[in-house]
């Protein structure tokens, strides 16, 4: 299996699709390898692709007061993004460049091991869990298939970023935080029970 710092050194020197060309750093993604929860986001903005490192910007302040409204550091969990290299403009990702860079993705998860994936955004649970509506889904958890087949619990959020610029998805996303420390309690609770 490849190591996550292999991954991320991949990441690095990749130029498997063409937002390699108008990247500054490719951002492979930041945090622990043993860590229980991971977070995914759609890809780097401009603060991320100057410094190589993923949700740095304000929307990323915000997940950092999120995290610590739980009790939790950067530190403490693992964020990564769909495509690692800055959409131009901060279009959204074209499905091509979302194939070419799935893999990463896949490798991390499957390094990790996670007992939780929390979505950030409709694009990264569309990824996950396709064909839901995030007004309906978010802060709500789903088992369903996980990268090697088997069930993973997928936790779908608002993205941080539409906090800035509305409002009222502040609380929405405060609350939906708020329910993480329980679920991932659940998830580890039931994971014991299954174990022979
Ligand atoms: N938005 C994302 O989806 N990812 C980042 O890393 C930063 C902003
Ligand atoms: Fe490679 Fe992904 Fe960057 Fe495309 S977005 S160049 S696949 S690391």
């Amino acid at each position: 299996m490849t190591t996550l710092k292999e991954i991320e050194a991949q990441c690095r020197n990749c130029k498997k699709c063409r937002l390699c060309e108008g990247r500054t750093n490719s951002v492979p993604g930041a945090g622990s390898a043993k860590a229980q929860i991971m977070f995914i986001g759609e890809g780097p903005g401009k603060d991320e692709d100057l410094k190589g490192e993923p949700f740095v910007g304000a929307a990323g302040k915000f997940l950092n007061e999120l995290l610590a409204s739980i009790n939790l550091e950067r530190e403490d969990v693992y964020i990564a993004n769909v495509v690692k290299c800055r959409p131009p403009g901060n279009r959204d990702p074209f499905p091509e460049e979302i194939e070419a860079c799935w893999p990463y993705l896949e490798s991390q998860i499957e390094a990790i091991q996670p007992e939780l994936i929390v979505t950030l955004g409709r694009h990264s649970m569309e990824r996950f869990l396709p064909g839901l509506k995030i007004s309906q889904a978010h802060g709500k958890a789903k088992r369903y298939k996980g990268i090697d087949g088997g069930k993973q619990v997928y936790y779908p959020m608002y993205h941080p970023a539409v906090a800035l610029y509305n409002g009222s998805y502040r609380g929405v996303l405060t609350e939906d935080m708020q329910r993480v420390p329980k679920l991932l309690k659940k998830i580890k609770d039931e994971n014991l029970n299954k174990q022979p």
